[in-house]
């Protein structure tokens, strides 16, 4: 029996780190004096670092030196990680272990794809990492979604084709780049916001092992 691999995006996925992205830009944006909500926040979402320091200062009509935006990346990326440094499981999104769990049982091919230059040490913290066979985070891809690079490079690694790849995601770039890819695209999340995805959920609660199954013998029906 042919297997489809299954991707997973991590940030609003597998683990609810939106917050402390936000804690760390608005920090941030209070010392600019640039006025960012947690409404403003929803924009950078499955955004890369670098694009949402630009988005921030385009938002604040600031024009910097490159080192000023590189001194300003790092101070952002330290906070955030202050703000990680005591996650665990406990933060691990409701029944994501369930479905990673069934699949692993089943030898399905498992990676993470995702926008972030953390992607690991999260994983390592919330102790999922074990269960990805493959790993594609923001220092392995050149082009930032809605680019399908980071799943087509996860596809590749795991050794399926790109047809044969479900891909689970948040954010609406993501749905964008995994249709790109011509891989079956799960939407978590708000369905009117994602409905570019084939599939929708409000989260993995929603998920059974009947659809997982689906997925499953959907990749055998592609010659
Ligand atoms: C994405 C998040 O997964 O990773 C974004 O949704 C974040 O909000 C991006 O900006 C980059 O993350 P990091 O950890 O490399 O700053
Ligand atoms: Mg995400």
């Amino acid at each position: 029996m042919k297997k489809p691999g299954f991707i997973f995006d991590l940030d609003g996925v597998i683990v609810d780190t939106a917050k402390y992205h936000y804690m760390a830009w608005k920090k941030l944006a209070d010392e600019l004096g640039i006025s960012f909500t947690e409404e403003d926040n929803e924009n950078f979402k499955g955004v890369s670092r670098k694009r949402c320091l630009e988005i921030l200062l385009e938002m604040g009509g600031l024009s910097v030196s490159p080192e000023q935006f590189n001194g300003w990346l790092a101070e952002k990326n330290e906070d955030y990680l202050s703000y990680i440094t005591g996650m665990d499981e406990t933060e691990i999104l409701p029944d994501v272990t369930k479905v990673l769990d069934y699949l692993k049982d089943r030898g399905i091919p498992m990676a993470l794809g995702s926008a972030s230059k953390n992607a690991k040490p999260i994983l390592e913290k919330v102790k999922l990492l074990p269960y990805f066979d493959v790993i594609v985070d923001g220092n392995a891809v050149s082009k930032a979604k809605p680019d399908p690079e980071v799943f087509l490079i996860a596809a590749e690694k795991l050794g399926v084709g790109a047809t044969d790849c479900v891909v689970f995601e948040d954010a609406l770039a993501g749905i964008e780049a995994a249709n790109t890819a011509h891989m079956t695209s799960v939407g978590i999340g708000d369905g009117s916001v994602l409905s570019a995805a084939d599939y929708n959920f409000v989260d993995f609660t929603e998920i059974d092992f009947g659809f997982l199954d689906h997925l499953i013998a959907k990749a055998n029906l592609v010659p």
